[in-house]
């Protein structure tokens, strides 16, 4: 019987193609699974709050209950500190980034930034969430404290990027620049093996995901756009569906699979979107080039974009690239 490979047997096996420091990059990536495992198992007993204590409640033993974004945080941090593979980090959760100086860390030449649990209102409702990792190679001297610098890069330079979704299964998604593989975990063996190689998003997608409710905010190509999805055309497929969860890992992942465009525009109300730059669009971007796809702003790459700040947002269209270019054509026309 032909077994399907594990994700460090795959690891072990790419080595070789991947970009710089291999070994390390192993390491790290076998740190990243490590802490995704001790998230989802947290996630999985999220539903037993009432049981064990919710939120802001002491447990019995004493401590504080951490809400699951502060956890997963501390998960990863700790984690990807006590291997020594990386310098730095920075997330969603933290104003500003770490520094690690411990002397493991000497020869350290990455730095991650993580959004820890992506879609964190879901957890209550028991629908999927995720979290997001991007990697890069640090710009400052190696043995010298990590700096804003190795964090502001722009996309293009990620040397792997990737998701966990904590779902109806958990999965690792995760490109090094040469294409995009899929893991999913057998909870039974604490493995996670190859399911999904070379994935590939799909053309001629069906479905559209944006957050509707904010209609009245949006710019006007955007609103013409929408439109154009809702329009019957048989010969064009439409209308299209509308499919939108609010977990960008899971709206993500489905659109890959299946093929389609996420939306998240600047408004009125948010005039340079709610997505974050770094750890949510960056990663994101990579992926779904590296599936055949297409990110941008509306206008301009998101990989080429210079990051000023850390927590910095930016509208984000996202998925086939043929929807892609069809929502940059009514932005270019409308706005
Ligand atoms: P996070 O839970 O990390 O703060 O991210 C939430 C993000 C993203 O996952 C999702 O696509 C988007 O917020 C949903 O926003 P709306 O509720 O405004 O649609
Ligand atoms: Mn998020
Ligand atoms: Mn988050």
């Amino acid at each position: 019987m032909k077994r399907h490979i594990t994700l460090g047997e795959f690891i072990i096996e790419n080595q070789k193609d991947f970009p710089y420091a291999k070994g390390e990059l192993s390491a790290l990536l076998s740190s990243i699974r490590l802490a995704g495992k001790m998230v989802n198992q947290e996630i999985n007993k999220a539903g037993l709050a009432n049981i064990i204590g919710a939120v802001g409640l002491e447990n019995v033993q004493g401590e504080d209950q951490q809400k699951l974004d502060v956890l997963a945080n501390d998960m990863f941090i700790s984690t990807l500190k006590n291997r020594g593979e990386i310098c730095g980090i920075a997330s969603e959760e933290m104003e500003d980034f770490i520094s690690f100086n411990e002397s493991i860390h000497s020869d350290a030449k990455y730095v991650v930034l993580i959004d820890p649990l992506d879609g964190s209102s879901n957890i209550d409702v028991n629908v999927s969430v995720g979290t997001i990792f991007s990697i890069y190679r640090r710009v400052s001297p190696i043995g010298t404290p990590a700096t804003l610098e190795d964090f502001l890069q722009p996309g293009n330079k990620q040397v792997a990027a990737g998701y966990l979704i904590y779902g109806t299964s958990t999965m690792l998604v995760f490109s090094t620049g040469n294409g995009v593989n899929g893991f999913t975990f057998d909870p039974g063996i604490g493995s996670f093996f190859l399911s999904h190689p070379h994935m590939r998003v799909k053309e001629g997608g069906k479905i559209y995901s944006i957050n509707e409710g904010n209609y009245v905010h949006m710019p006007e190509g955007v609103k013409r756009y929408l439109k154009w999805c809702q329009e019957l055309d048989p010969a064009t497929n439409r209308p299209l569906t509308s499919r939108y969860i609010g977990s960008l890992v899971a709206d993500f992942h489905r659109n890959l699979l299946k093929g389609g465009i996420y939306i998240y525009p600047q408004g009125t109300t948010a005039p340079k979107g709610k997505l974050r730059l770094l750890y949510e669009c960056n990663p994101m971007a990579l992926l779904i080039e590296q599936a055949g796809g297409k990110a941008s702003d509306g206008k301009n790459r998101i990989l080429d974009i210079d990051p000023s700040e850390l927590h910095e947002r930016v509208p984000f269209f996202c998925g086939s690239t043929e929807m892609v270019e069809m929502a940059e054509d009514f932005i270019a026309k409308f706005g």
